[in-house]
């Protein structure tokens, strides 16, 4: 079991950044914390922050686990390995968030499940923080909760996997 927990730029400054929009916790905090937590779900937390966007697709890339592809009649082609079942991604893309197309397609190329975080109520903002390239694919998304948002999407992915298996 495996979350990518990814962040997009400026989020480097989580704790000295606006603080009365996103808090005082930081990110080795936010990190440290999502760590620990995936311990009592027995998830792998890999956490990658990046201010660059090619970056981000990147690491997903690294992280993809490319389908057998098989030519001959009757077998199964296109089948996904079992390593690709238990891994999805908690993504707070952050301003990528409204602007990058290239980070959702590699969302979508990789086929990784998703939650997309924000820290802050990104509706009770500027009209531009509304529209996500994210939030249409994405299995949910928490916004305003600070980084308990974090805490909630890996619960959610924890409680499901326990739940699926068994
Ligand atoms: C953010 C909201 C974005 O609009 C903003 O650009 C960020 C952080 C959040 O966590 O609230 O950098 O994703």
């Amino acid at each position: 079991r495996k979350i990518l927990l990814i962040n997009g730029p400026n989020l480097n400054l989580l704790g000295t950044r606006e603080p009365t929009i996103y808090g005082s916790a930081t990110l080795p905090d936010v990190v440290a914390s999502t760590i620990s937590l995936g311990k009592t779900h027995n998830i792998e937390v890999h956490d990658f922050q990046s201010n660059h966007e090619g970056e981000i697709v990147d690491f997903l890339h690294s992280h993809f686990v490319r389908p057998r592809v098989s030519a001959g009649a009757g077998a199964s082609a296109g089948e996904s390995p079992k390593a690709h079942d238990r891994t999805a991604v908690i993504i707070n893309p952050a301003a990528f968030t409204h602007t990058s197309v290239a980070i959702r397609d590699a969302l979508l190329a990789t086929g990784f499940p998703f939650v997309e975080v924000h820290v802050s109520n990104v509706h009770a903002r500027e009209e531009f923080r509304r529209h996500s390239y994210f939030s249409d694919k994405a299995v949910g998304v928490v916004a305003g909760l600070g980084v308990y948002g974090y805490r909630a999407a890996l619960e959610f992915w924890g409680a499901k996997w326990d739940e699926e298996d068994g």
